[in-house]
């Protein structure tokens, strides 16, 4: 455990680094511990400095982006957290070409692409979360994933200090819910989308969204599904539902009534109560179907 500024040379963060951080505020579970240390770079320059400094402290350090994927322990996390900020949430637009910064909030990204009548982020509408996470995730559905529209990626090169890497769509792996982006510092991204008018990408992107409020829990405290579908067959949330599981409790988790692949911080759920809802579901949908669902969120 890190005690108060135990890395001298980390004293020059002062400003941006805080011990003992909170991390359930900045998640949609509403869930978790506190981290040793929370940084939270504004520019790469920053960037560049923290991560050689807690290299040389040998400090183990995980990036966090939206939190919306993400259930993390009630002990908390050991090491630094680092979340991207200032510089990192810009959105630049050039023509149908939108760079996206990695810590820019999806939502914004989606909204201002419909504005500008750019097409190919509609099926995004609904995520929470950031540009950087929705890269690593491949975040998506039905009407589209962010890797189909990706150009290349900016990472922060492991080398030099604050250096920059391009990756193509291709070094970026991209799979169902999928990326080989797991182990990057994500930078930003450059999209290329469709351009159409705005009426259309407004309408398309309105509609998706009301189908999602209609059967997705959209305004509860979750990590959107909590398994993958599998590869074939019913989906998972079809899955969870025919094994009779819509409303189950495990202290404060429950799965929705409305989309069974939601679990829902119903008050006050530790990471426990939803660990053990997990297990339950896995165990009564391998029963019921004879499935083994895999785990969408992202556990720290
Ligand atoms: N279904 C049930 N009961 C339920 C939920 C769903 O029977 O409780 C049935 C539906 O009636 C439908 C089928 O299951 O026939 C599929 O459901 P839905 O259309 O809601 O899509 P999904 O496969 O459950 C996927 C993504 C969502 C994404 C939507 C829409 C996964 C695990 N989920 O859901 O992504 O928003 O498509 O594109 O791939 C997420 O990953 O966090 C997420 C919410």
């Amino acid at each position: 455990m890190l005690t108060k500024w135990a890395v001298p040379s980390l004293k020059s963060f002062a400003d941006i680094a805080t011990e003992r951080a909170e991390l359930a505020r900045l998640t949609t579970f509403g869930i978790g511990g506190p981290a040793d240390m929370l940084v939270e770079p504004r520019n790469l320059d920053e960037l560049g400095r923290v991560m050689v400094t807690l290299k040389e402290a040998c400090l183990p350090w995980r990036i966090l982006g939206g939190g919306s994927n993400l259930l993390i322990s009630d002990d908390g996390v050991r090491g630094a957290v680092i979340r991207l900020c200032g510089d990192f949430a810009a959105l630049e637009f050039d023509g149908a070409r939108v760079t996206a910064g990695a810590a820019a909030p999806l939502a914004r990204l989606v909204d201002e692409c419909a504005k500008r009548g750019l097409s190919g982020v509609e099926g995004l509408v609904g995520i929470p979360g950031t540009v950087g996470g929705a890269l690593v995730m491949n975040a998506g559905g039905r009407w589209g994933r962010i890797g189909n529209v990706v150009e290349s990626i900016n990472v922060l090169s492991q080398s030099a200090l604050g250096g920059v890497r391009v990756l193509s769509r291709h070094d970026a792996g991209f799979a169902y819910r999928h990326s080989a982006l797991g182990s990057e510092v994500i930078l930003g991204v450059a999209l290329a989308l469709c351009p159409v008018d705005a009426a259309t990408v407004a309408e398309t992107t309105r509609g998706y969204l009301d189908e999602k409020r209609r059967t997705q829990d959209l305004g509860s405290r979750s990590a959107g599904c909590a398994f993958k579908n599998p590869p074939i067959g019913p989906s998972a949330g079809a899955l969870i539902d025919t094994a009779g599981m819509k409303g189950a409790c495990v202290g404060g988790a429950r799965v929705s009534s409305l989309h069974a692949n939601f679990i829902i911080n119903a008050g006050s759920a530790t990471a426990r109560d939803v660990s053990a809802l997990i297990k339950l579901i896995q165990a009564k949908v391998l029963e019921h179907s004879g499935v083994a669902l895999e785990l969408e969120v992202q556990l720290w």
